[in-house]
């Protein structure tokens, strides 16, 4: 199905959901976790940077990874593929932004009520007692590897943690019962630079299909998405985006 047909279903739909993951944020120089080379996940161990078990065992490596990744983000911008979803809210009755991305970039597009399934890497928390720590005020990258010690939480003294889903934990649950609504109740899903391999997220756009919405993927790959797309456009998010918000609204 082409651009047209896609941008037709968008013109018509009264509640769209965005679902995205690390690829809409690729083409801002965010590296995505899959891909071939490039992957976070190809050049770090996942194991030993994002589980709990990882923090307790190393809290210095795995906050200094997280700072360089915090840090990477701050000093990139969001792109016309981020910009292209928030000027959709503009034309669409009901727009709902979730995202498996720790970044702000949807947010700093000029995106609200973002859905962040996997938690941000701008709200750090006590690891102890959970309550919310302030942001280190440094502005300096660390090396990638780089060890860092974590804050100390100023209530109880405990390590303080960044806010985000590790492997083995629970998704917030609002955030995920907010989307799982959206998912059901939305007449057009579009999932945006993500493998669709990572449950319980990958779970939203299925729930959508299996709910009577048409699903509109954006990737330049295949996914195991496929099969449930009504219409796959095949490129990159920076491109496919603004071309497919001008096409339906001119
Ligand atoms: P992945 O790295 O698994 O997938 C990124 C997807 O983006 C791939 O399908 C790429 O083909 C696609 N892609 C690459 N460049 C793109 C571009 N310019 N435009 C559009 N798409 C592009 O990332 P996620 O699916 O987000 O979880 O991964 C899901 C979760 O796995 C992440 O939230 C993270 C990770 O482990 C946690 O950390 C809990």
């Amino acid at each position: 199905m082409a651009l047209n047909d896609a941008a037709k279903l968008l013109g018509q739909a009264r509640h769209v959901v965005v679902f995205t993951g690390a690829g809409i944020s690729a083409e801002s120089g965010v590296p995505t976790f899959r891909d071939a080379l490039t992957g976070l996940w190809s050049r770090f161990d996942a194991q030993s940077l994002a589980t709990p078990q990882a923090f307790q065992e190393d809290p210095e490596l795995v906050w200094g990874w997280y700072e360089w990744r915090r840090q990477l983000v701050r000093r990139v911008g969001p792109n016309d593929g981020h910009r292209a979803v928030a000027q959709l809210a503009a034309h669409v009755p009901q727009l709902t932004v979730i995202t498996q991305n720790v970044d702000d970039l949807h947010e700093r597009a000029g995106s609200t009520s973002v859905v962040h399934l996997h938690g941000s890497l701008f709200a750090p928390r006590c690891a102890t007692c959970s309550r919310p720590a302030p942001l280190p005020e440094t502005e300096d990258q660390p090396d990638e590897g780089q060890r860092v010690a974590p804050p100390r939480c100023v209530h109880c003294g405990g390590p303080v943690r960044p806010g985000v889903v590790w492997f083995g934990e629970q998704l917030p649950e609002a955030a995920l019962e907010s989307a799982a609504r959206a998912a059901s109740e939305c007449d057009v899903l579009l999932t945006i630079g993500t493998s669709g391999l990572v449950y319980p997220a990958a779970e939203i756009p299925r729930l959508a299909a299996r709910s009577g919405a048409s699903v509109i993927q954006v990737n330049p790959r295949p996914t195991p998405l496929d099969p449930i797309a009504t219409a796959n456009l095949v490129g990159p998010a920076a491109e496919i985006l603004p071309a497919l918000v001008t096409t339906a609204w001119g």
